[in-house]
């Protein structure tokens, strides 16, 4: 019921997403950093959201640039200093920016002083902060199956201990061992730490994998991430979850939590409104899939009906029980243009999926660079890339006697590192992103026809369509509350849905094809009477029952 459904501050916001290190240098090292971050306050503002989120800005070996973290509570000094941090959380919250941190507990690094000690042996205060088994075959195997989520063992034998170590993410990832209640605590310390700084809450990485199934069994034998079923749900991670709350709970801030394999069902149980809340929303993943099997690499041709299915499973199961979190972009996935969109129709497929998502219930999160049409780089030479987990499946597939070409062909669509190029401010040396010779990534030469200062002064760029959209998502509640009905679900060309809200309607028209194509407005919805409130067109004209639709054109009718 419409009228039911709870407001809330975090339902209303709309968050920008910055990937540190390629978002803007500030001093010059070919590295983006917090100085870059603060000069860029502005144009984050003008967009039209209401925070951001940064991914990891703390000391770390940077094995998988950031997500690997060997001190909870400093700043990366390639990023700078804690005074640099406070300048940037000062000056967001001056402008109405809320701060949302990167909460990474899963593990840490292999370099963070927990692990240094724990590694020593059985008997120091830190022995039980991991999870360390002794191997099988007299200690010649791994304890189980497992394997990294980044493909190879999940284990990592060290004769200090004698003793395996479980990672699921990179070697330089131990897991942190969440049954021990002293690594709770400490995780508790740390959101407390960064709350009372005044940090406005948390992003919460892969959340849900941190409680083991008890006795680590073996798992389904798969080439990656083999035993994800015993730990994409585990048996603690509610109590874990409401523990972390009694801290969060007493504060004004939001968390989201990274959720792999999350189903709306099973994320009900996480995230349903009340006191057993453990999170207020979930990224899953399953609208990722849509042009492949879990992961981009095993690539699948894009199936409009299986995103749609998706989207609606999400809308319908969640609305007013709880909130979803919508994104088509993040520093894990390459850029949506090239898969969902249409390079030859960059501009006008990249606003349409804008209007996809983001006339959608929930709380949109928009990436770097998302906002100008950022594309693919696509990279042609392993030894180019930089991101861990493109490497270990580039070898495996290697191994498995995948053809170099064949592999890298696949890498330059699915690699991580086609979200993680520099972002393009301008069409001056290194795209504007860094005074120094060499940028610490390339940048996609492609930046000097996509950058902000191209889109600043185009009044039709995908960056001004953005700030209109969210303006309007801003101005009329209906986008942000309204329930939601899809039509036309067997089409393959048109994804059509509306919402309603305290006696309002909006009906929402994407076009999913390169040619004209004809659409019939359903019965409830006589566009003679609704107002057209945004398309990526000039002259959305329509009669009553239907109109022409332009490749990749998408509309919003508003009727009041
Ligand atoms: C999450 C992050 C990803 C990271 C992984 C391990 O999926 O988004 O970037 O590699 O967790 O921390
Ligand atoms: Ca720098």
């Amino acid at each position: 019921m419409a009228n039911s459904i709870k407001k809330a501050w975090y339902k209303e916001m709309a968050v920008y997403q910055v990937w540190p290190r390629s978002f803007c240098d500030g001093n010059g090292d070919g590295i983006g950093d917090l100085k870059g971050i603060l000069s860029k306050l502005d144009y984050i503002k003008s967009l039209g959201v209401d925070a951001i989120w940064f991914s990891p800005l703390y000391v770390s070996p940077q094995k998988d640039y950031g997500y690997d973290i060997a001190d909870y509570r400093n700043i990366a000094p390639e990023y700078g200093t804690m005074e640099d941090f406070k300048a940037v959380l000062d000056g967001a919250h001056k402008r109405g920016l809320r701060v949302i941190m990167d909460l990474v507990v899963n593990h840490t690094s292999d370099q963070h002083p927990w692990f240094l000690e724990s590694k020593k042996g059985k008997d120091n205060p830190y022995s039980d902060y991991y999870i360390w088994r002794k191997g099988r075959m007299n200690n010649k195997l791994p304890p189980n199956d497992w394997r990294s989520t980044f493909a190879g063992p999940g284990w990592q034998y060290v004769p200090e201990r004698d003793e395996y170590y479980l990672h699921l993410f990179a070697t330089e990832q131990p897991d942190l061992n969440m049954d021990n209640p002293k690594v709770r605590a400490e995780v508790k310390d740390i959101m407390k730490f960064w709350l009372d700084m005044g940090v406005d809450g948390f992003r919460e990485d892969v959340i849900t994998f941190i409680s083991k199934r008890e006795g680590l069994p073996d798992g389904f034998p798969l080439p990656v991430a083999a035993g994800v079923e015993h730990y994409i749900d585990g048996p603690h991670l509610h109590e874990y979850l409401m523990e972390f709350k009694d801290v969060w709970g007493k504060y004004d801030c939001v968390t989201i939590g990274e959720a792999p394999m999350m189903t709306p069902k099973r994320a009900l149980k996480h995230i349903s409104e009340g006191d057993e809340q453990e999170l207020n929303m979930m990224f899953h993943f399953q609208h990722m899939e849509a042009d492949c099997m879990f992961v981009s690499w095993i690539k699948m041709p894009f199936n409009l009906k299986k995103l749609k299915t998706v989207y609606t499973n999400w809308q319908k199961q969640l609305y007013g029980k709880a909130w979803n979190a919508l994104y088509i972009e993040n520093h894990d996935q390459p850029r949506v243009v090239n898969r969902y969109g249409s390079l030859k129709y960059r501009k006008e497929s990249a606003k349409m999926l804008a209007v996809m998502y983001i006339c959608q219930s929930g709380t949109p999160f928009i990436y770097q660079g998302q906002e100008i049409g950022m594309t693919n780089i696509g990279l042609k030479d392993i030894n180019q890339y930089e991101d861990v987990s493109t490497k270990n499946i580039y070898h495996m597939a290697r191994s498995f006697g995948v053809k170099d070409e064949t592999v890298m062909k696949l890498a330059a669509y699915a690699s991580r590192d086609n979200a993680r190029t520099p972002v393009q401010w301008s069409d001056e040396k290194n795209a504007g992103f860094t005074s120094a010779d060499k940028p610490w990534f390339p940048i996609n030469p492609n930046y000097t026809e996509i950058n902000v200062k191209e889109a600043q002064e185009d009044p039709d760029s995908i960056l001004n369509f953005y700030r209109k959209l969210l303006k309007f998502r801003k101005e009329n509640e209906i986008v942000i509350y309204g329930d939601y009905t899809e039509y036309y679900h067997e089409r393959d060309d048109l994804y059509c849905y509306g919402r309603t809200y305290e006696g309002k309607r909006m009906l929402v028209i994407c076009s999913f094809s390169e040619k004209n194509i004809t659409f019939t407005a359903p019965p409830a919805y006589d566009l003679s009477f609704g107002k057209c409130m945004i398309c990526n067109y000039d002259d959305p004209t329509a009669v009553a029952g239907g109109c022409v639709l332009r490749p990749y054109e998408t509309r919003v009718y508003l009727f009041e």
